[in-house]
């Protein structure tokens, strides 16, 4: 998969891309690139942003700078460009990333991210260039690149090799395993701590009935309790 990432702010991803699950995919082949639109303005004194027409806090991304990103990273219109990859805006007010959504992604050969920043993008760039506009909740960030990282980690840690055991991907909550469902509680060492004690099932060695607690659990966690949100 190649994943291009448009920033103002591409050093936050060095840290990101050295983390052992994301190195462990780009080492088999995944490409995380980072473009700043700045390198590309066409305006003078690397300005990428404005002040919003009638009014307003903040500034907004210029939609001829990432006109002019875009075009120069893929030698492409991108008006044409989310024909041919999903191109995506970052923005809280989009289309909420679940893991349906997540798995939807990790099948695409190739995605576009744009961070927003500030107050966000101007909109004809969401209207001409993307294909999708995805937030991560309906909370306001200061831009879109935790948004990113947070897409990235969901879609990367689908693929070959970022896991060490690829069954912890199998299993984990919401996939199709588990019926869609929370993943059931783990343990570990000690058997008991301050008088709490492992469910004595784990302790058993019966596979089947471990296995059986386990969904029975994970069922548990998936049915809709009072207090729980609902999207
Ligand atoms: N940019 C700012 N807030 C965001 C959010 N909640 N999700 C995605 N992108 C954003």
């Amino acid at each position: 998969m190649n994943i291009d990432i448009f920033t103002l702010f591409p050093e936050w991803f060095a840290w990101f891309s050295s983390q052992r699950h994301v190195s462990n995919v780009l080492a088999a082949g995944t490409r995380l690139k980072c473009v700043n639109p700045r390198d590309h303005t066409p305006l003078s004194g690397g300005q990428v942003d404005d002040t919003p027409f009638g009014g307003g806090a903040g500034m907004v991304l210029r939609v001829d700078v990432l006109d002019c990103a875009l075009r120069a990273h893929y030698g492409v219109d991108p008006v044409a460009l989310r024909e041919q990859r999903r191109v995506i805006a970052l923005a809280p007010g989009g289309r909420l990333l679940d893991e349906r959504l997540v798995e939807e992604l990790a099948g695409e050969p190739a995605l576009t991210l744009l961070c927003g920043r500030y107050e966000g993008f101007d909109e004809r760039i969401v209207e001409h260039f993307a294909s999708d506009v995805v937030s991560i909740g309906r909370y306001v960030l200061s831009g879109g690149e935790l948004a990113a990282m947070v897409l990235c980690d969901a879609v990367l840690r689908k693929l070959p090799g970022a896991l060490g055991d690829e069954r912890s991907a199998a299993e984990e909550s919401f996939s199709a395993a588990l019926e869609g469902n929370p993943e059931y509680p783990h343990y570990t060492r000690p058997a008991e701590y301050r008088g709490w004690r492992v469910p004595d099932v784990l302790l058993s060695g019966h596979h089947e009935q471990i296995a059986a607690w386990r969904r029975e659990r994970s069922r548990e966690r998936g049915a809709p309790a009072p207090g729980r949100d609902e999207q």
